[in-house]
């Protein structure tokens, strides 16, 4: 029996993973290093420090950078993006996600979240779905990033469910192998995304008939 749908937040519930970018692009730009949406996707699934280690990295000046100056451009990258959150509403909720949610209510699946967003449960409020998640791990008690397994594992242990019996939804290449290294059944929302044991090109593709058939399969 399937225990549990578990849900990455940026780019699977709403389109924060834009907002994110536009935020790294502007920090970014004012200590002249350019990234691209190519570049972004490698910063998907990643917390903000190691974000920003990335970004310097690729910008050849990882060095050049004390932790002091570091913490200062997160917290600058993190004032830009909690300002473009104010545009969030319930309209900003991928298509068929909600439906999804109160689905799964109503067939008694419970749903977890995973994502390593500090951001999270204010993203969650904001949307006006804080409710329909059974669990939320708590990213603050992370201390490794996906693609390491340890968000999904935590949505695990607080729903009381085995990661076998789950399926985990992402849009990123490093959240599908969080989901992979642990033992769940993934499925992959958007291009460009390898060893998803279902992908999909996006969320309002995702409905109950389509995950029971996934699941159904995978058994
Ligand atoms: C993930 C995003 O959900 O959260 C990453 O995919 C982001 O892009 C990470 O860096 C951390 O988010 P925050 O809100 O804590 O800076
Ligand atoms: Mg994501």
């Amino acid at each position: 029996k399937l225990e549990a749908v578990i849900f990455d937040l940026d780019g699977v519930i709403t389109d924060t993973a834009h907002l994110h970018f536009q935020a790294w692009r502007q920090v970014a730009c004012e200590i002249g290093i350019e990234i691209d949406e190519t570049f972004n996707n490698t910063l998907k699934g990643i917390s903000r420090g190691e974000s920003l280690r990335r970004i310097l990295h690729f910008g050849g000046c990882e060095a050049a950078f004390t932790q002091p100056q570091r913490d200062a451009l997160a917290s600058r990258k993190n004032g830009i993006y909690v300002d473009s959150l104010s545009q969030l509403t319930a309209q900003s909720i991928l298509p068929g996600i909600h439906e999804l949610l109160l689905e799964l209510r109503e067939r008694q699946i419970p749903t977890g979240l995973a994502s390593v967003s500090l951001n999270a449960p204010t993203i969650l409020n904001m949307l006006g779905i804080a409710e329909l998640f059974t669990f939320c791990a708590d990213a603050g008690r992370i201390t490794h990033s996906k693609p390491d397994p340890e968000i999904f594992l935590a949505a695990c242990d607080g729903l009381g469910v085995s990661a076998q019996r789950c399926i985990g939804i992402e849009d990123a290449q490093a959240g599908i192998d969080a989901i992979n290294a642990c033992g769940m059944h993934s499925i992959g929302i958007g291009a460009g995304l390898q060893h998803a044991g279902l992908r999909l090109t996006s969320t309002d593709q995702l409905t109950w008939p389509c995950l029971s058939a996934f699941w159904q399969h995978a058994q």
